[in-house]
């Protein structure tokens, strides 16, 4: 039976996952306060220092098998009850997957899979146990995170603008809308879709129908889930 449900898209980025204890990487005491995104986020980082990027994700994936989902994941995955929810994500973290939403697009690579260095389409579901150095894949290159770097492509992005483009509702949900690619799906949205943006902070989101809900994204989706339902 085709699925007559209202496609609803979310887009969301590091905020959705802040009140989980996930740092941000652009508000103060964020993430790129304390490391700079070039030596741990970027290709040219890695192959200048490929150790202290390796240490950067281990990091990261122990501190996610450390922390749980919030009620903004629980709340978009509650929302496929009433529309055919997909989310489009920026964040590596597997906290969508957690709090069961069914329908996820990680435009930035998956902090719990490692990939070959020489082939990106194999890939290792790791978990949060960390890459030791020097382990290889069976290619016998190095073993990588599975994210996508600054510097490198992000082959997500064609599905994940097809899916914009296709929504009758999106929802911004923790993003600064800062980094490309992936602020640019904003604009795919069929002119008369309607944009929610959940963020405590102002965000310029281009479109000619968008509502601001000035909110943490745990309070902005309680909000949110009252206008769509109501
Ligand atoms: N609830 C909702 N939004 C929040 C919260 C919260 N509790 N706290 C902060 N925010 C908002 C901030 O106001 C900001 O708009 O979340 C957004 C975080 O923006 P960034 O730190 O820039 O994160 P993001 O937009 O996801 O970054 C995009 O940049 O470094 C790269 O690859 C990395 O995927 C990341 C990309």
């Amino acid at each position: 039976m085709a699925n007559t449900l209202k496609k609803l898209v979310a887009l969301t980025g590091a905020g959705i996952s802040a009140e989980s204890g996930i740092k941000t990487f652009r508000d103060s005491g964020g993430l790129w306060e304390q490391y700079d995104v070039m030596e741990v986020a970027s290709i040219g980082g890695w192959r200048k220092n490929p150790q202290l990027m390796q240490r950067f994700y281990n990091e990261r994936r122990k501190q996610l098998s450390e922390v749980e989902p919030n009620a903004a994941h629980r709340i978009l995955a509650e929302l496929e009850a009433y529309f055919d929810v997909t989310v489009v994500t920026q964040n590596v973290d597997n906290l969508h997957e957690r709090a069961q939403s069914s329908k996820i697009l990680h435009l930035h690579g998956e902090l719990t899979k490692a990939r070959s260095c020489a082939d990106s389409n194999w890939v290792l579901d790791i978990g949060y146990r960390p890459i030791e150095w020097g382990e290889t894949a069976p290619d016998g290159s190095l073993l990588r995170p599975h994210i996508v770097w600054f510097g490198e492509a992000v082959p997500m992005i064609g599905a994940a603008s097809e899916t914009v483009a296709e929504a009758d509702i999106l929802v911004v949900v923790g993003t600064s809308l800062n980094v490309y690619p992936a602020a640019g799906l904003v604009a795919y949205a069929p002119r008369e879709t309607p944009i929610y943006v959940v963020d405590p902070n102002d965000i310029v989101c281009p479109g000619r129908n968008v509502t601001s809900i000035r909110e943490k994204a745990t309070a902005g989706m309680e909000k949110l889930k009252k206008m769509l339902l109501e």
